[in-house]
C-alpha cells in the first residue's frame, strides 16, 4: 500500500470513530474514576490508546510535554494536570475530527483544574513532520500511534529533533515478537487496529537508538493478541536524549552489582559483576539515570565487590527439575546483552526459550522490570489480563 493511502485510511478510520464515539477495547489501565473528575466524558469515550504514558509518574511539574497522535486529548489533559499551571502541553494529530473534540474540551479541563487558562494547545500535523521547534520538549509521549505511521524511522528522528538535550520520551505502543508478514501488512483493517504496522520490539528499540536516544528500557508490558502465531503486545518504553556532558565529575568507575552476572550497554561497553570498569563522562550521565543506577556502584576510585559484600546481588535458580512450558523471555533494555547465573545470555528483543525455574528467577525484582515474558505454547495470550477501557470492542 502506498504511504499516502495508509495515512488517509487511518485518518478516515479515526475521524469516523471520533464522530460516532465508537467504543474500543484497549490495553490501557487508566483510573477512569479519577480522570472523570476533570476530563469530560466526550474525551474519555474516544480514548484509543494502549497504555498510560502520562500517568506513569513520568511527567514533572513545570515541564513542556508533547503528545504525538493526541486523539481526543486524554493524555494531554492528564499531562496538563501533572505539569501544573506553569507547565505546557502540545498535542499533535492529523485528524480534524479528533482535533476539534480536543480543542473544544481544553477550556473545560482548565476550568475543572482551576487554571486561569488552558496550558494545552492542539496542532494539526503528522508524526513524521511535526510542527514543533527543535530542542523545545522535556518529555515526548505518545499512545498507540507510532505503529500507525508508515515511516517510523522518520517519527523517531522527529522525536529526537524536538526533545531538549536532557529530555526524554515515554511511549506506549503495540509491538510484536515476529516481523509482521506482508499479507497482514496489506490488511487495512488490521493496520487501523494497531496490528499490521507493528514493529518487532527489537526494531522498535533499534529505531529509537538509531535516532540518538539512549538508555531505552521497558516500564510496562501487557500481552495483547495472537494472530497466526504472532504475539502482539503493548509496551511502554522510555529513553533519554542525553544533556551536554559536564566538564567536572569525580566519577571514573562503574561496578556492576548484579543480579546480572554480565551486561553490555548500548555503546558496547561490557560490565562484569563485581569488577570496576573505567567509564567516560557520557556513561556517568547514563548510569546515574534510572534504571541503571540500581545496578551500579559509581565511584571515583576502582571498587571491586565480591559475594560477601551486601551491595553484591545475585539470584540463583532453585535446584529443582526444569520444565518447558512454552515461555520465552525478551530482554527489553536498557542493556543490549545480559547474562544470568544459569548460563543464559539474553540479547535485546530476541525471544529466548526459558524453562520453569528460569521463569521464577526472572520474576525476581532485579530482573523482572527488564523482561517481556511470552508464552508461545498454543495461541494463548500469557500474563496479566488486559483491562478494557472503556468498553469491549476492537482496538485501537
Ligand atoms: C489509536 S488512536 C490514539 C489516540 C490517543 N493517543 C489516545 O490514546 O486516545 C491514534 C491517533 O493517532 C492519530 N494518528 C495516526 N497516525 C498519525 C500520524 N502519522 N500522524 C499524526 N497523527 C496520527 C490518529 O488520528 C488518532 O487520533
Amino acid at each position: 500500500m502506498p504511504i499516502d493511502e495508509i495515512t488517509q485510511k487511518v485518518s478516515d478510520r479515526y475521524a469516523k470513530a471520533a464522530s460516532t464515539g465508537e467504543q474500543m477495547c484497549c490495553p490501557t489501565s487508566y483510573d477512569m474514576g479519577h480522570l472523570k473528575t476533570f476530563i469530560p466524558e466526550e474525551v474519555l469515550n474516544i480514548s484509543y490508546g494502549c497504555g498510560t504514558p502520562a500517568g506513569l509518574k513520568t511527567v514533572q511539574g513545570g515541564e513542556t510535554v508533547l503528545d504525538i497522535g493526541s486523539g481526543g486529548g486524554i493524555d494531554c489533559f492528564e499531562a496538563s494536570r501533572l505539569v501544573g499551571p506553569t507547565g505546557h502541553v502540545i498535542g499533535i494529530d492529523m485528524t480534524d475530527t479528533m482535533l476539534e473534540i480536543a480543542r473544544k474540551n481544553a477550556a473545560r479541563v482548565a476550568a475543572n483544574l482551576g487554571y486561569p487558562a488552558s496550558n494545552v494547545e492542539f496542532h494539526k500535523g503528522l508524526a513524521d513532520a511535526m510542527p514543533v521547534d527543535d530542542g523545545t520538549i522535556d518529555l515526548v509521549i505518545s499512545n498507540c500511534v507510532i505503529n500507525l505511521a508508515p515511516d517510523k524511522r522518520k517519527v523517531f528522528q522527529e522525536m529526537y529533533r524536538v526533545a531538549k538535550p536532557g529530555g526524554r520520551f515515554t511511549i506506549s505502543d503495540i509491538v510484536s515478537d515476529h516481523t509482521v508478514p506482508q499479507y497482514l501488512v496489506h490488511d487495512t483493517r488490521k493496520w487501523g487496529d494497531c496490528l499490521s504496522g507493528a514493529l518487532t520490539l527489537t526494531d522498535y528499540i533499534n529505531g529509537m537508538t538509531a535516532a540518538g536516544f539512549l538508555g531505552i528500557h521497558l516500564i510496562k508490558f501487557s500481552p495483547w493478541r495472537v494472530i497466526d502465531g504472532i504475539h502482539f503486545f503493548s509496551v511502554t518504553l522510555t529513553g533519554y536524549k542525553l544533556p551536554p556532558v559536564p566538564t567536572t565529575s569525580s566519577i571514573r568507575y562503574a561496578t556492576l552489582r548484579g543480579p546480572f552476572s554480565r551486561v553490555v550497554d548500548e555503546r558496547g561497553t561490557t560490565y562484569q559483576r563485581g569488577i570496576p570498569q573505567p567509564i567516560i563522562p557520557e556513561e556517568v550521565l547514563l548510569l546515574n539515570s534510572p534504571p541503571f543506577a540500581d545496578h551500579f556502584l559509581l565511584t571515583a576510585d576502582p571498587i571491586a565487590l565480591d559475594n560477601h559484600d551486601p551491595r553484591w546481588t545475585a539470584v540463583f535458580p532453585a535446584q529443582v527439575p526444569c520444565t518447558w512450558q512454552g515461555h520465552y523471555a525478551l530482554l527489553a533494555g536498557p542493556f543490549i546483552e545480559a547474562a544470568d547465573d544459569d548460563h543464559h545470555i539474553y540479547r535485546r528483543g530476541e525471544p529466548l526459550e526459558i524453562c520453569s525455574k528460569t521463569l521464577v528467577v526472572l520474576e525476581n525484582e532485579g530482573y523482572e522490570p527488564h523482561f517481556v515474558v511470552l508464552n508461545r505454547a498454543g495461541d494463548r495470550v500469557s500474563g496479566e489480563a488486559v483491562t478494557c477501557s472503556p468498553n469491549e470492542g476492537g482496538c485501537c
